[in-house]
């Protein structure tokens, strides 16, 4: 455990995720607190601050500290502000699938997917609607020397198609019996190929990258092909072991490490509303774990 000056931390499960007390994020934190917060993220791969009391703009402020912030293609943003995601579900609304409810890493299916996400909570149902996070590290280190042997060398094919393709489970083109508005284009078929398993570039160490939202099979194989291994995958990754589970609050904020870490927002508060603003944090192209991958 790293020792920190200026920041109160408190692990909510062994595999990841910790609780930050102690800092108002209305307010810009001096640089010392703010690198401090970082060194948090690396440790804990998802930190939460709760009880924050933050406007959009600070919301923006704060997130946008650890880089610059994307425009999410086919989800509408929220009005004047082009880098918030309104994540939203009605309390009529009874979606086949939830935004974000499958395990996934924040759109891997762009050529630099994001480094991060800040997901502020603004209306919470009474029970439900969690959010589970898992440790990408700890998946990959679990698996056996001659299986992590061959994933190293291995590239996947990422897409939007299965969520936002014509007919994808998230697509709704502006219904209104849905909160959220979210159209198909056809950015939404557009395929990347990203080493199966990736160097984090700043701890050096290796995580799982695949994921049952967006990989669609491995690199220079069938669907058929992937489909047994990548499946295997999805499940040794999503052990309980290996995952935190957060209780949302109104004034919490998540902030995650895309690049090591999955999660999955839950579906179980049909009849409540559930709102949340996410900003995206933007990243590089993966880096490979084998050099033969590029
Ligand atoms: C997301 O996947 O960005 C949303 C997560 C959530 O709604 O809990």
């Amino acid at each position: 455990m790293n020792t920190y000056r200026h920041l109160e931390i408190h692990p909510i499960a062994g595999a990841l995720g910790a609780e930050i007390r102690g800092v108002d994020l209305s307010r810009p934190l001096p640089d010392e607190q703010f690198e401090e917060v970082r060194s948090a993220l690396h440790e804990h791969l998802v930190i939460f601050f709760r009880d924050q009391n933050l406007t959009p703009r600070q919301h923006v402020e704060f997130s946008s500290r650890f880089g610059e912030l994307l425009e999410v293609p086919f989800v509408r943003a929220l009005d004047g502000f082009p880098t918030i995601l309104p994540v939203m579900k009605g309390k009529a609304e009874k979606t086949r699938r939830n935004f974000g409810g499958l395990w996934h890493s924040d759109m891997s299916y762009s050529e630099k997917p994001p480094l991060g996400s800040a997901l502020y909570g603004r209306v919470i149902p009474p029970y439900g609607g969690d959010t589970m996070w898992a440790n990408m590290y700890r998946a990959y280190e679990t698996l056996s020397d001659r299986l992590k042997q061959v994933l190293d060398g291995l590239g996947a094919v990422h897409s939007a198609v299965r969520s936002y393709g014509a007919g994808g489970a998230v697509v709704n083109n502006g219904d209104p019996a849905h909160k959220m508005d979210v159209r198909t284009d056809e950015r939404a078929s557009s395929e990347v190929v990203h080493p199966v398993v990736r160097v984090h570039p700043a701890t050096g160490r290796k995580a799982l990258y695949v994921n049952s939202t967006y990989t669609l099979r491995f690199d220079g194989m069938t669907q058929e092909e992937s489909e047994p291994l990548l499946q295997f995958l999805y499940q040794h990754a999503a052990r309980p072991e290996f995952t935190c589970r957060f209780r949302w609050s109104p004034g919490s904020l998540a902030v995650w490490d895309n690049r090591c870490t999955q999660h999955l927002a839950m579906n179980d508060y049909d009849g409540f509303d559930r709102e949340l603003h996410r900003t995206t944090i933007s990243g590089d192209r993966p880096v490979p774990a084998s050099r033969t991958l590029q």
